[in-house]
């Protein structure tokens, strides 16, 4: 079930997002389920706003990044262990035991997944933050990924790899063919999840989540079967609801 929110600008998507994030850090020990990509830098802003200037503690939440690239050391600059360092956990509180990200560096990713799922399954996720894919893709839940599936390796598709090239000098090459993503089984599990996608790129993912068929051709289309999922758009991406 979608609850949809079209926001007029990036700034009040990412406040309405941060009113559910709040809400989800008042609660005792707080399971966060974070992912990358620019959609959420405007809310992880806010978090550490709130707790430079509010003095909000986020020492009791534990934390699941979605996915990581295979073949870069997680130092690399553009590891998403160094992106979510760099955008939300250099400035806030919460220890780096509490912190948990796929390693797509070692030398055996299916053994990597398979601990990865199992960690997870200590913990229920009470907040999940996703993006979406121009592909429909969430995490790294690419076209065809079973809609049961847990933590996984997955081969990117040359549309993901040409938009995350930006990134890479431009240069496709460069952008890592492969990541380990938690599967859509896995985020299905979480109580509540956030959606936040921005511009006429993401209009026809956004279309096919909520309007279109629940299939593996459009991954984000299996939320249509959770609970509770708050969409945030501005007037762009939800241009074709
Ligand atoms: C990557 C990430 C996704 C993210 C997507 C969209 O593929 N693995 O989790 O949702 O990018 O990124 P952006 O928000 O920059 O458009």
């Amino acid at each position: 079930m979608f609850n949809i929110i079209i926001a007029e600008n990036y700034d009040e998507v990412s406040r309405e997002a941060f009113k559910i994030m709040k809400e989800t850090v008042k609660k005792d020990n707080p399971v966060l389920g974070l992912a990358t990509g620019s959609s959420p830098i405007g809310l992880y802003k806010k978090m550490i706003a709130d707790h430079s200037s509010n003095g909000t503690s986020y020492a009791k939440c534990v934390t699941f990044n979605l996915d990581e690239y295979v073949g870069i050391s997680r130092t690399h600059d553009q590891s998403y262990w160094t992106f979510m360092h760099e955008n939300l956990f250099n400035g806030l509180d919460i220890p780096e035991e509490n912190i948990h990200i796929p390693v797509g560096d070692g030398t055996d990713e299916e053994a990597e997944c398979l601990k990865y799922e199992e960690q997870m399954k200590d913990y229920t996720v009470d907040l999940q933050v996703l993006g979406i894919g121009a592909d429909g893709h969430i995490g790294f839940n690419e076209p065809g990924t079973p809609l049961d599936s847990v933590t996984h390796l997955m081969e990117l598709t040359e549309v993901t790899r040409k938009d995350n090239a930006r990134f890479f000098d431009d240069d496709i090459n460069k952008v890592p063919t492969h990541a380990i993503t938690m599967g859509l089984g896995t985020i299905m599990r979480s109580k509540k999840i956030i959606v936040i996608a921005t511009s006429d790129h993401k209009a026809d993912a956004i279309y096919g989540m909520i309007k279109g068929p629940v299939s593996t051709d459009c991954p984000a289309s299996v939320l249509q079967n959770h609970p509770d999922v708050t969409v945030i758009l501005d007037r762009a991406a939800a241009s074709r609801l």
